[in-house]
């Protein structure tokens, strides 16, 4: 089968909920992929900010495969040791105390705004409300599309679950303006991704923590996007010190393999009982041990650290262009391995020229270049990607 076959089975075939770049991709190495026709790509989108180690990595691949030839599946209703491993795991990385372990973001998202609405019930009747904010992305789920602050995602799928307010991201007195003694949750990304890489002040992620604390309302941090060295820290918020009540994380936690979480603290641990919260996937061995050897990497081979240093480096070098293309490219934003680059105009010709020259990236928000490499790239490949920048910025 050629690639045109396949394009062409997919578009008969797959529901067409995607707007698709034209290249069927094969095989990956590192931070290379290959089409099915051979042709090399450089890739700084790891699959939306997930293959944090790069594609094949020998130790996820082995741990994959050794786990997947001894048990994939059992349900939870009994223990493994590879779930004992990562919940252990996910403690000591995060200083958070109990996890529940899923499948997707949206799903970990959902735990979470359920575990926050439990907890409402719990202190006080009426205290159900929980506060989003605008131009946010938390998943695609009826609740997580409602919490998601755009309207684009809603539109269509009235009526929504109800109890759900909006605040502008980085507002702090809209937040106080909006808080109140009924409110059981506020959710946020400490840098929003999907909506065009925006990073909020340090000072603003602890007032709202602050808030949060007046009101005894649960401060949920998606880290699903930012989290797992992404940032150049382990998590996001930790640049804030504004330590959440609940962190949600996905994308890199597998390097690829779908499993997600939610982490919470001892305190309210208990606000779920037996039977409250599951998932019949959830937490199965084999993606217990996808996540186990992500993260025996993560700390391995300090890729919190190594995303700190090469993102300055790679945010120095973006810089450096916006200085020669100051009309088309406006700001240029981000921390760590999660960087946004502001266009004065759409930026999907830009993705194809970059495409066409070897390179994948991304455009989120319309206009927002976004990079999110595997956190394992070398300062000569996004030189590389810069090379292929000089060549495709003076005709855009
Ligand atoms: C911050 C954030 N939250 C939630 C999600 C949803 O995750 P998933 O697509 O795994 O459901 C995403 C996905 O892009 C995300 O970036």
């Amino acid at each position: 089968m050629n690639q045109e076959t396949v394009i062409a089975e997919t578009e008969k075939y797959y529901l067409p909920v995607f707007s698709r770049n034209q290249i069927v991709l094969d095989h990956g190495k590192g931070c290379k992929l290959y089409d099915m026709d051979g042709n090399e790509y450089l890739d700084f989108l790891a699959g939306i900010a997930v293959n944090a180690l790069g594609h094949a990595h020998p130790v996820l691949v082995n741990a994959i495969a050794e786990q997947a030839g001894k048990l994939i599946h059992c349900s939870n209703l009994y223990y493994t040791k590879v779930q004992a491993d990562l919940a252990k795991t996910l403690a000591e990385v995060s200083g958070f105390d109990r996890s529940f372990i899923c499948n997707s973001g949206a799903e970990a998202n959902e735990g979470a705004l359920k575990l926050a609405r439990k907890y409402g019930h719990q202190k006080a009747a009426g205290k159900q409300r929980i506060i989003s904010a605008m131009h946010s992305f938390h998943g695609r789920t009826l609740a997580t599309l409602t919490v998601t602050g755009q309207p684009k995602y809603q539109k269509g799928y009235e009526p929504l679950p109800t109890g759900f307010d909006y605040v502008e991201y980085g507002d702090i007195k809209a937040l106080e303006n909006l808080m109140g003694e009924d409110v059981c949750g506020v959710i946020l990304e400490p840098i929003q991704g999907e909506g065009g890489v925006h990073v909020p002040s340090d000072e603003y992620l602890k007032q709202v923590r602050a808030l949060c604390d007046k009101y005894d309302a649960l401060l949920i941090f998606d880290e699903i996007q930012t989290g797992l060295c992404r940032s150049g820290k382990w998590f996001a918020w930790e640049y804030s010190e504004a330590k959440p009540d609940i962190m949600t994380l996905a994308k890199a936690l597998g390097g690829g393999f779908p499993v997600a979480a939610f982490l919470t603290t001892e305190r309210l641990a208990h606000v779920f009982a037996a039977g409250d919260h599951g998932s019949t996937f959830g937490g199965n061995p084999l993606a217990c041990a996808a996540a186990n050897a992500s993260l025996k990497v993560m700390r391995e081979e300090n890729l919190a650290v190594k995303a700190a240093e090469t993102g300055a480096y790679f945010k120095t070098q973006l810089e450096a262009l916006q200085k020669k293309f100051p009309d088309k490219i406006m700001e240029v934003r981000g921390r760590g391995l999660l960087l946004g680059m502001e266009l004065s105009k759409p930026g999907k010709p830009i993705v194809d020229a970059c495409l066409q020259k070897g390179m994948i990236i991304n455009c989120t928000a319309g206009n927002v270049i976004r990079l999110v490499p595997p956190l394992v790239i070398t300062k000569a490949e996004i030189d590389a990607l810069m090379a292929v920048f000089a060549e495709v910025f003076p005709e855009f």
